[in-house]
């Protein structure tokens, strides 16, 4: 060979820019794609069609997720016109000369894994110049090949050009791994339903197919857990979020009904997860992380360490299996998580057959296997059985993820190295804000990109290859030890984002397996481009039709106005006079939208249900003139202009019990409306502005 490598690694990516062809490098990078002549223009008119023949199969069925493409390309392609859904044997191409894209079947066609096992996630499109057939081995398939043909879409309109063009041949795409999910810690911070099915809409862009809910725990905290003769335990922040039905036995489970989910908002939830191809796979976290169960029933707790449960109290046992018996029926997912992480290392046996009693137990109920957490519980005379999936976070302990893969165990990623983020901050900065690029793109050993084959940074001989017939995939996740007050939802989205798609990438493609992976200057390239066309939900709180950058400019005096506006994504920045009328008028709002309030006492914001308060008392005689300014990072006032003077909105969060950390706060524009809640004064000079 002539070329030394690294010109020959110069060479491949200063032509990989576009494939061959004009196919956009998009996230997940596509398996293959062989060019033909020409180009499928996407005209004004097209007609998406479904083989009647495949139309009803699946849950969702392949029409659902036809109806579910049609909605999104509409909302990626503005100029387009579609008309409903068409059920047909035939490519109207042949019969109406409509411009088509036809999804269809081929039950015969086995797409694999990188382990050689099958999967219905493959598909193929076939683009002409009159069509584009997309055809899977499952609806679900057909579904990712329909996020293949969004993003391309999104990345040409992105780009400045006016018309979208498919370029033609055939690509054929196929994820690595089974497993590609994301988790995220509902235990010690509420969500809402509507966020989370946000969240699932937005990942399944990115071909991500499971959002772990964990969905039970509690504040960690020494002095109120384990203090002597301390009773802090009761009071420390524990929540469990299924709602059990009034009247159920185990109602007393979930006294703060304002933070859980009723079984319509969890059906609700899982279903739009799943119309996007996402599964929710639920944790119900014991015998560690158990604070909530044991405030509830304080006889089940183990001596000294109220989080953990007793499992040779005879009580335990059947409390545990009557909470599944409870939400079993909700889940549709063929697996759940019961967490399983963090117990006495000194009580392995009991931990050992607990697990091992709760899968054969979930397996006859309701037909589903089940997941633990990797847990040091080591037994000279027993062992974990090989239908649990064990979730590896943790070196080292029993936690050594080549060795259980040898024994025979499936295992799933989430080495915490690469994989863990933490809400807002991490003690000492151990976690990265979003996941670590770096170490995304070249932290495995030898430089090379991450996997999910790769547990280990520095020991190849920690790590496997990708075809591992027990690797079942990846799921990184997102924790929120510091509870409700520490983050916004939206500041969760924020620290996703991002994180979804670069995760996407390898949880689809791998590192070093398929040529046509992305770089890092592809996906950088493409990601932004990505974020903001992500059809399906506004997590980015983005206004349509601004005029210039200005939101809203209302230079009269107001006591009460609605808005058409429910929220506004930062960076943005909100100024406004105000005169509040008396004393009395101390409380009421300012302003109040779909994620946040501006509390006229003391200037808190409010979000979900957290109050910051900026410690700013407004005079009563006279007017303040007031500007906030938002970015993802930060909020901050500047009252009456003193711009050397910023006013930090902040949150105060308990590390541990080690030290009080002091974080940012960014909140979303509240201008769905101006006054209310029983403020009495005026506001004038209204204005909202894009940028920070
Ligand atoms: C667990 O419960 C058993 C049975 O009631 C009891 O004998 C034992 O002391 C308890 N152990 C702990 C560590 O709490
Ligand atoms: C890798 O595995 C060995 C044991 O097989 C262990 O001692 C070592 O600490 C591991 N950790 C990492 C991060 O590679
Ligand atoms: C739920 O109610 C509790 C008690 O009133 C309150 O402290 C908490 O902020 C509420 N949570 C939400 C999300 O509104
Ligand atoms: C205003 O906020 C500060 C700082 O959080 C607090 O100390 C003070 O009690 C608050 N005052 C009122 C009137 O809410
Ligand atoms: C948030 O919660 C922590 C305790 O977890 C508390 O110390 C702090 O005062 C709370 N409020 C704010 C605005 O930070
Ligand atoms: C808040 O953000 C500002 C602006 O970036 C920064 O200067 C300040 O250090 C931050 N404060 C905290 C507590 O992180």
């Amino acid at each position: 060979m002539a070329f030394p490598t690294s010109a020959l690694l110069l060479l491949l990516t200063a032509c990989s820019g576009v494939f061959a062809g004009g196919l956009e490098p998009q996230i997940p990078s596509v398996a293959s794609f062989k060019p033909s002549n020409g180009a499928f223009e996407l005209a004004p008119i097209v007609q998406i069609v479904v083989d009647i023949k495949y139309a009803a199969r699946g849950t969702p069925s392949l029409l659902d997720f036809a109806g579910t493409f049609r909605d999104d390309l509409q909302a990626v392609v503005p100029y387009v016109a579609l008309a409903p859904v068409l059920e047909s044997p035939f490519v109207p191409d042949i019969t109406f000369g409509i411009p088509t894209i036809y999804l269809t079947l081929d039950t015969a066609h086995e797409y694999k894994l990188f382990n050689g096992k099958p999967t219905d996630e493959g598909y193929n499109i076939q683009v002409s110049k009159s069509s584009v057939t997309i055809t899977g081995s499952a609806p679900l398939g057909v579904w990712w090949g329909t996020r293949t043909l969004l993003q391309q879409a999104a990345l040409q309109l992105g780009q400045g050009k006016k018309k979208v063009s498919f370029p033609a041949g055939s690509i054929s795409d196929s994820p690595g791994w089974e497993v590609r999910g994301f988790m995220l810690d509902a235990g010690r911070h509420w969500f809402e339903a509507s966020f989370i099915g946000d969240l699932c809409i937005y990942a399944s862009f990115f071909k991500i197919n499971e959002l772990h809910l964990h969905a039970s725990d509690n504040l960690w905290n020494p002095a109120f857990l384990y203090g002597e003769g301390n009773e802090g335990w009761k009071h420390l922040y524990a929540a469990f979020r299924f709602q059990p039905p009034p009247g159920s036995p185990i109602e007393g489970l979930v006294p703060r009904k304002n933070e859980s989910w009723t079984k319509q908002d969890f059906a609700a939830m899982q279903t739009t997860c799943a119309k996007h191809g996402v599964t929710i796979m639920p944790e119900i976290d014991t015998p560690g992380h158990s604070l909530v169960i044991n405030q509830w029933k304080p006889e089940l707790m183990e001596n000294g360490a109220p989080d953990h449960l007793n499992l040779s109290y005879p009580e335990t046992i059947p409390t545990i299996k009557s909470i599944w018996d409870q939400f079993l029926p909700w889940f549709s997912a063929s697996e759940v998580s019961i967490g399983a992480d963090e117990y006495d290392a000194s009580l392995a046996n009991d931990y050992i057959s607990f697990v091992n009693e709760m899968s054969s137990y979930i397996a006859s109920k309701a037909g589903k296997s089940i997941r633990i957490w990797g847990t040091n519980e080591p037994s000279k005379t027993m062992s974990v059985s090989k239908d649990i999936t064990i979730q590896h976070w943790d070196f080292p302990g029993d936690d050594i993820p080549v060795q259980l893969l040898k024994k025979g165990y499936r295992v799933i990623n989430s080495e915490q190295f690469f994989l863990y983020l933490d809400g807002k901050t991490s003690e000492d900065n151990q976690f990265p804000q979003e996941l670590n690029q770096d170490l995304i793109w070249a932290g495995a050993p030898g430089g090379k990109g991450w996997a999910p084959n790769i547990f280990s940074p520095t020991d190849p001989t920690n790590n496997t290859t990708p075809d591992d017939p027990n690797l079942r995939g990846s799921i990184f996740a997102l924790w929120n030890d510091w509870g409700n007050n520490a983050t916004t939802a939206l500041e969760i989205y924020y620290q996703l984002a991002r994180s979804i798609a670069v995760f996407g990438e390898k949880a689809w493609a791998g590192s070093d397996v398929r040529q046509t992976q992305l770089t890092r200057a592809q996906f950088d390239a493409a990601y932004p481009l990505l974020n903001a066309a992500a059809p399906g939900q506004n997590l980015n709180r983005v206004v349509k039709s601004v005029h210039g950058n200005i939101v809203l400019d209302l230079p009269g005096a107001y006591t009460s106005l609605k808005t058409l506006i429910p929220s506004v994504g930062p960076p943005y920045t909100l100024s406004f006079s105000v005169k509040p009328d008396s004393k009395a008028a101390s409380t009421g709002l300012l302003f109040s939208g779909a994620d946040s309030k501006l509390h006229v006492a003391n200037l808190t914001f409010e979000a979900t249900g957290q109050l910051y308060a900026l410690g700013y008392v407004l005079p009563t005689n006279k007017f303040t003139s007031v500007s906030v300014h938002a970015t993802r990072e930060y909020t901050y006032a500047i009252i009456n202009g003193d711009k050397a003077n910023p006013h930090y909105w902040y949150t105060l969060m308990d590390i541990w019990g080690d030290y009080m950390a002091l974080g940012n706060m960014s909140f979303a524009a509240p201008t769905a409306q101006i006054g209310g809640d029983g403020f009495r004064g005026t506001i004038k000079d209204i204005k909202l502005t894009l940028g920070g």
